[in-house]
């Protein structure tokens, strides 16, 4: 994907996140210098998508840590918990801040300064972003192979929901990915991609991504899903995933699990793919996801222009859980998961 296209660039010591509330119209970076800009930036979702949330986090504490002083573990483990409570759905960002608070203590234990912390957490978010790249192509191709050995050579209709392409994982992204790649190997004859209401992730961005990458595609509204699996329109479904309990359980973008059931009612394979940082087999299941609940006005409104009766109740849920027993595989870097088989998916990510 063209360089422009990154959704976070780290340059000349700086934070640049691309605003991804104004696409498709408008494509602007937004510069970041503070923790507290980087929060709000992953709040307000300027940045989106559980990789992408997770990757500009790093880059956040490396401008905290960039105008401290003097820190004590403490004060660090402060400022990463504050990055934590940014979003709460997305384990994603708990898993690269902990990891960046490890980073931290170890450097701090061997006496290193904080100007010494700030280039090695620079480097790290980096090799985040260039890891996520293999770990990427990985997944699509294990997803690829798991459509060849289902439906062969011929060419597939694929559905996707919300944005999993590289605007949310900065590089050829998790769910997108499969897709991207499998038509790059010319596997793919269409797409649907659900407009993903209420914040548009589907239209806004997967048809953006979907637009420059030139793959045939189709926007529906998530309401047509029973009528495109009942008629035979769509061989498989991709979506990304924001949290994995240890049971198969899949946190995702609001709406997934109501396709996933649509889908296993017409019998139509039901995939997540995502990468190990959006597992979090410390829960045995979904119940114990904490769900983000977004402002009413994101359902009652459209870029200012009011959708209800000034006043309406609304209930925005960002997110839903997925039972994995509507899952058909998830797909992570290390390999494929049947969550139908007990046990499998801990024996793959300690794998
Ligand atoms: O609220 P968002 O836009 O951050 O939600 C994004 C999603 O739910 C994605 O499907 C998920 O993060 C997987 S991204 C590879």
């Amino acid at each position: 994907m063209n360089q422009v296209y990154r959704p976070i660039i780290w340059r000349d010591e700086k934070l640049f996140l691309l605003d991804q509330r104004l696409l498709p119209d408008q494509e602007v970076f937004v510069e970041i210098f503070t923790l507290q800009q980087t929060v709000n930036a992953i709040k307000d979702m300027i940045v989106r998508g559980a990789p992408c949330i997770g990757f500009s986090a790093i880059f956040g504490l490396a401008l905290w840590i960039k105008n401290q002083n003097d820190v004590t573990p403490e004060i660090c483990r402060k400022a990463c918990d504050e990055m934590i409570e940014a979003r709460p759905t997305a384990v994603n960002l708990s898993f690269e801040v902990n990891r960046c608070f490890e980073l931290m203590t170890s450097l701090l234990n061997q006496g290193c300064k904080p100007s010494e912390i700030f280039p090695k957490l620079v480097e790290f978010g980096n090799q985040q972003i260039q890891l996520s790249q293999t770990k990427n192509s990985l997944m699509a191709q294990i997803g690829i192979d798991e459509l060849i050995k289902r439906f062969g050579q011929r060419k597939w209709n694929l559905m996707t929901h919300c944005n999993t392409g590289f605007l949310a994982c900065g590089s050829i992204g998790t769910a997108l990915g499969v897709i991207s790649m499998a038509h790059s190997q010319g596997r793919v004859n269409h797409v649907y991609a659900d407009e993903t209401r209420p914040y548009m992730q589907g239209s806004r961005l997967t048809a953006f991504e979907l637009t420059k990458e030139k793959i045939p595609f189709s926007l529906v509204v998530e309401g047509a899903a029973s009528y495109l699996l009942s008629n035979g329109k769509v061989d498989a479904i991709f979506v990304g995933a924001d949290r994995i309990a240890a049971n198969g359980d899949t946190a995702n973008k609001i709406g997934t699990s109501t396709l996933a059931i649509v889908a296993k009612h017409y019998n139509v394979p039901f995939y997540v793919v995502a990468p190990i940082s959006s597992f979090d087999v410390s829960i045995p299941n979904g119940s114990h996801i904490e769900i983000e609940m977004r402002p009413m006005n994101e359902i009652s409104e459209l870029k200012g222009i009011q959708l209800a009766p000034q006043g309406t109740a609304t209930v925005n849920p960002s997110f839903d859980v997925t039972d994995h027993h509507f899952i058909s595989g998830i797909i992570c870097e290390k390999g494929f998961i049947n969550p139908a088989n007990k046990g499998e998916l801990l024996k793959v990510v300690h794998s």
